[in-house]
């Protein structure tokens, strides 16, 4: 191949991804893109819903999810439902079921893989290592942790920290979608390989669906790597900085400023 092949080759590629993008956020009902990014001085805190109104594209795609009884059941119904669960193998060595923490309105939700120890121990998700880095790329989005909602494809520790086996998933599932329902969110991110796969019900590598938008059940999702990737792989690393990609569009899809400070230089 030369050169202007390669060239021609990188732009067509270039335009393809572009072309899907664009329809993905066509299909999520996002007509147009601000040209500022920066909210307007005196703008609510970037996080608070508005008061739904006849007006309010996000209430009425929410309002017309299909087939969804539950939708307008709390998160603490959800919580009594799950009681002392159960229903897979995992409860019988798990310390603590770890629900899910933050705003039950929050506009972003982030689902991870599964509790590990310190999550297991403190009844909460992501407070370890992993936790940490997950709160870097929060805070890196201009966001707190308090403003968004944290939680995972299955409540209860796997042993030795593998990954959930695919029964334990189909148990837990049903009421990660309930959460979901519940809290109605514009953006979900899907942190990782198992979070992404089960939302999305696809074996296809992270690698390979991580960078665009995807359709869970009407709200958008954009699967990324798992912040325990980015402690392995080292914190100015390629994967680092597609991560930091994905974050940009969900900031854009939010209308939310990207904080001048994260732009890569
Ligand atoms: N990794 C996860 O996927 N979830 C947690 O809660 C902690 C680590």
């Amino acid at each position: 191949m030369n050169v202007h092949s390669i060239q021609h080759s990188v732009q067509s590629q270039l335009f393809a991804s572009l072309a899907a993008y664009l329809q993905d956020l066509q299909e999520s009902g996002v007509d147009g893109i601000p040209p500022e990014m920066t909210l307007a001085a005196g703008a609510e805190a970037p996080l608070q819903r508005p008061a739904p109104t006849e007006r309010n594209p996000v209430e009425t795609v929410a309002a017309d999810l299909p087939n969804t009884p539950e939708k307008h059941e709390t998160l603490e119904q959800i919580r009594k439902d799950l009681g002392a669960c159960q229903r897979c193998k995992l409860g019988a060595t798990r310390k603590n079921l770890v629900f899910g923490t933050g705003n039950p309105q929050a506009r972003l939700v982030f689902v991870g893989e599964g509790p590990g120890a310190d999550e297991d121990a403190q009844g909460e998700p992501f407070v370890g290592d992993a936790g940490k880095m997950l709160n870097r790329i929060i805070a890196a989005m201009g966001l707190k942790r308090e403003d968004v909602y944290i939680c995972n494809v299955v409540k209860c520790r796997p042993p030795k920290n593998r990954p959930p086996e695919s029964d334990e998933v189909s148990a837990c599932f049903p009421f990660l979608l309930r959460q979901l329902l519940s809290i109605k969110p514009e953006v979900i991110v899907a942190l990782g390989s198992s979070a992404t796969q089960a939302l999305l019900q696809t074996k296809v590598p992270i690698s390979k669906v991580r960078g665009k938008f995807h359709d869970f059940h009407g709200m958008p999702l954009m699967p990324t790597y798992h912040p325990s990737y980015l402690l392995r792989t080292g914190g100015n690393s390629d994967s680092f900085w597609s991560v930091w990609d994905d974050m940009t569009q969900v900031l854009q899809l939010l209308r939310l400023p990207v904080p001048e400070k994260s732009r890569k230089k």
